[in-house]
């Protein structure tokens, strides 16, 4: 089979790009991306040497573009991570989040309902429910949880989901959806909480904790976020959606506590800074759907993952540097220069 998978080198599509060639090796992976500040073909150089990898630089909302590789590529299957995907650049810049997440995703069912596929599956978030309370800990999300989005981000992307499922409904397009909570692992791209956190701490640079760090965040590693979406193409039912966690709910300031552990560094370098704007109590997944119906289950215990996921920026440290000190400089003199301190 054809499989497209696009925005695959970013975080997760970079890690299903892998998980694909080792578990369906008789399978073609194309890998549609832009390449925003987001992607990163470093991510891929392995692939790149795999007969069965092969990469397409293009943009998801580019219509012509995506007409041309589906004429040239043909594909069985697509796959969706492509995505702005970071909350706090939707905050600061909303519009490119509508451009790629909605209009993008649109133009892709455009090109399966014209060219014709076996499966479209949307790599959706657990952040289109918007959030629970702190002190609920025995709400979760489920599949028939209201959508409730907070952010421009998880606007954008609950107004996708809802474009995947009226593509369904109107056009019989086969479509599933995924909704994942927070994933953790390597290839993270350094503006998200664990790298950043990893990386201020081996520079030994500050490490900036939105407000009381009370937060709470469902943590799955990358690679079993992969395994679910492999099982949802292969035996998910069309028009359905899915949620994938794996009960690990954590706090932020102890997540950054557990890597400033690992790291052997002082919890002085922690600061707590202004609370990001909107910002969500607490997400937590109830994953009985697709554990009864596919027999999904995770298999990395978050210490043990997350001590992988240190492990992994010691050894690939040009992978980060390369990141860090080049245009991210400014982002992060923007998003944390002004930000006060609130010790
Ligand atoms: P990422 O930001 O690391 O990667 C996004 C990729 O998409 C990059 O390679 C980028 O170049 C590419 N891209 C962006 N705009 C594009 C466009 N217009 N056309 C083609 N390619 C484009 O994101 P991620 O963290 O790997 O997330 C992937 C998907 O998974 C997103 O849809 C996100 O909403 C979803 N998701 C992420 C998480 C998480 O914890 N990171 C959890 C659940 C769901
Ligand atoms: O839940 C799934 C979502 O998880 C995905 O849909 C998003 O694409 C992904 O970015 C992630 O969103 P979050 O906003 O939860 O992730 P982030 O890593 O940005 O932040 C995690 C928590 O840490 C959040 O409560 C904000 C906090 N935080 C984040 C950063 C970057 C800090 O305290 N300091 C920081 O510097």
């Amino acid at each position: 089979m054809n499989i497209v998978v696009t925005g695959g080198a970013g975080f997760i599509g970079g890690n299903f790009v892998y998980y694909m060639l080792r578990h369906h090796p008789q399978d073609t992976i194309i890998c549609y991306d832009a390449l925003t500040y987001a992607g990163n073909l470093a991510t891929l150089e392995e692939a790149m040497k795999n007969d069965h990898f092969r990469f397409v630089k293009g943009d998801i909302a580019d219509r012509t573009a995506v007409y041309k590789l589906f004429e040239e590529v043909k594909p069985d299957i697509v796959v969706n991570f492509a995505a702005e995907s970071h909350v706090d650049r939707s905050i600061e810049s909303p519009e490119i989040f509508l451009r790629t997440n909605v209009l993008g995703t649109q133009v892709l069912l455009d090109a399966c309902r014209k060219y014709g596929i076996t499966r479209f599956h949307q790599v959706s978030t657990d952040e289109v429910y918007g959030d629970l309370p702190i002190d609920r800990p025995d709400l979760f999300f489920t599949e028939n949880t209201n959508l409730h989005a907070s952010s421009p981000y998880s606007a954008s992307k609950a107004s996708a989901d809802l474009m995947v499922l009226a593509y369904f409904r109107t056009y019989n397009v086969p479509v599933t959806i995924s909704r994942c909570s927070n994933n953790y692992g390597p290839y993270h791209f350094p503006e998200k909480l664990i790298p950043l956190m990893i990386i201020n701490a081996l520079n030994n640079k500050k490490l900036p904790v939105y407000g009381a760090g009370e937060n709470v965040r469902d943590w799955l590693y990358v690679e079993d976020h992969c395994s679910a979406i492999a099982l949802i193409l292969g035996k998910g039912r069309v028009g359905e959606v899915y949620n994938v966690g794996g009960h690990n709910e954590q706090k932020n300031i102890d997540v950054v506590r557990q890597i400033l552990q690992i790291l052997d560094r002082p919890e002085t370098l922690i600061e707590h800074v202004t609370d990001r704007k909107g910002h969500d109590l607490r997400y937590a997944i109830d994953p009985t759907k697709i554990r009864n119906e596919l027999g999904w289950q995770p298999t990395t215990k978050f210490a043990v993952g997350l001590k992988r996921t240190v492990e992994w920026y010691l050894a690939n440290k040009t992978w980060w540097e390369t990141i860090v000190n080049g245009e991210y400089q400014n982002y992060y003199e923007k998003m944390y220069g002004n930000r006060e301190r609130r010790d």
